[in-house]
């Protein structure tokens, strides 16, 4: 199995990535990161914790990271995932706290020790893995890839015109990891609203899990109730892509999406575009491709049977 971390803020569609990554045999999650993003960093850590819980896998570790990214304020979205950032299930209180590590510290350590390449996995802002390249760049020699949720260039941005959330909140840190992945040739691949827009769940498909009958996915099935009437309001659409679950889709079964090897960077001084992922797709200004940019879903009904079907193996809290 491929040694993953996820670095994340659930936010319910981050809740069906982890829900996901333990539940299928193609990937080891050796730990999670939380970082301030859709929610402020503690209700982001404890809703990891009850997320690990739920799932009947308590021993999965949970470090806290960072309460803010590296130079903006915090934006947290209450308006998108609810009080608790993971609206939609009535959820038990952690029983474990998180581990005492800082996350930068255990993203280094981890991946410094491991006898494996580790992949990282990002499904909120890039602070945490910016932190961890700058203090320690020699983790990018035993990285086996960097996967991140996150821009949009042919859908453009879904918080401004122009940028998607988890970049628009810390910008910087995006550039950090692009560029240093880059010059250290560690692959990384982008998940962007061109491929999650493409990644919607079919319709009732929230009735399909809760018939499935336990708590995991009755739990599931409240969350993307609740995530959905969000698309309904602001796209008025009556399904929606669970983002960051796409992200980890794409890492299991990469032969479902398209993309395409090209230079990629972030837009972090504009007038009107700060946030924006500038793709150069086709390959107009000479710079190295630095980033696979998936752009659309070959099957997105089949995606979503694949990850009904994993999430009801998890053991749940028995
Ligand atoms: C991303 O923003 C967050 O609100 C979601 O959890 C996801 O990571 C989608 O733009
Ligand atoms: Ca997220």
């Amino acid at each position: 199995a491929l040694p993953v971390i996820i670095d994340t803020d659930p936010g319910q569609d981050d809740a069906f990535a982890i829900l996901l990554a333990l539940a299928v045999p193609e990937l080891d999650v050796l730990g999670l990161t939380t970082v301030a993003g859709n929610m402020g960093l503690e209700q982001t850590t404890d809703n990891a914790r009850r997320i690990v819980e739920l799932a009947g896998l308590p021993e999965t570790p949970v470090h806290a990271g960072s309460a803010r990214p590296l130079i903006r304020k915090p934006r947290p979205v209450p308006e998108i995932h609810g009080e608790t950032g993971i609206d939609g299930w009535d959820w038990a209180e952690a029983r474990f706290p998180p581990a005492k590590t800082h996350a930068v510290d255990f993203i280094i350590e981890t991946i410094l020790a491991h006898p494996q390449k580790v992949q990282m996995i990002c499904l909120g802002p890039q602070t945490n893995l910016a932190l961890a390249i700058r203090r320690a760049p020699e983790i990018l020699q035993n990285m086996a890839g960097i996967s991140f949720m996150g821009g949009g260039f042919f859908e453009g941005g879904n918080m401004t015109p122009a940028a998607e959330y988890n970049i628009l909140v810390d910008p910087e840190a995006v550039r950090i990891v692009l560029s240093s992945a880059g010059e250290a040739g560690v692959p990384v691949t982008a998940v962007p609203l061109d491929c999650t827009h493409a990644c919607a769940a079919p319709l009732g498909w929230s009735t399909t899990l809760r018939e499935t009958g336990t708590e995991v996915m009755q739990a599931c099935a409240g969350m993307m109730e609740f995530f959905e009437q969000y698309g309904n309001k602001k796209y008025g659409t009556k399904t929606r892509p669970l983002h960051d679950a796409v992200a980890i889709a794409a890492t299991i079964w990469p032969d479902l999406f398209p993309g395409k090897l090209c230079p990629v960077d972030v837009e972090c001084a504009g007038e009107l575009t700060t946030g924006m992922t500038v793709v150069d797709w086709l390959r107009q200004t000479g710079r190295p491709d630095n980033c696979l940019w998936l752009n659309g879903c070959h099957d997105a009904a089949e995606v979503y049977a694949r990850m009904a079907a994993a999430l009801a193996t998890l053991p749940g809290n028995v």
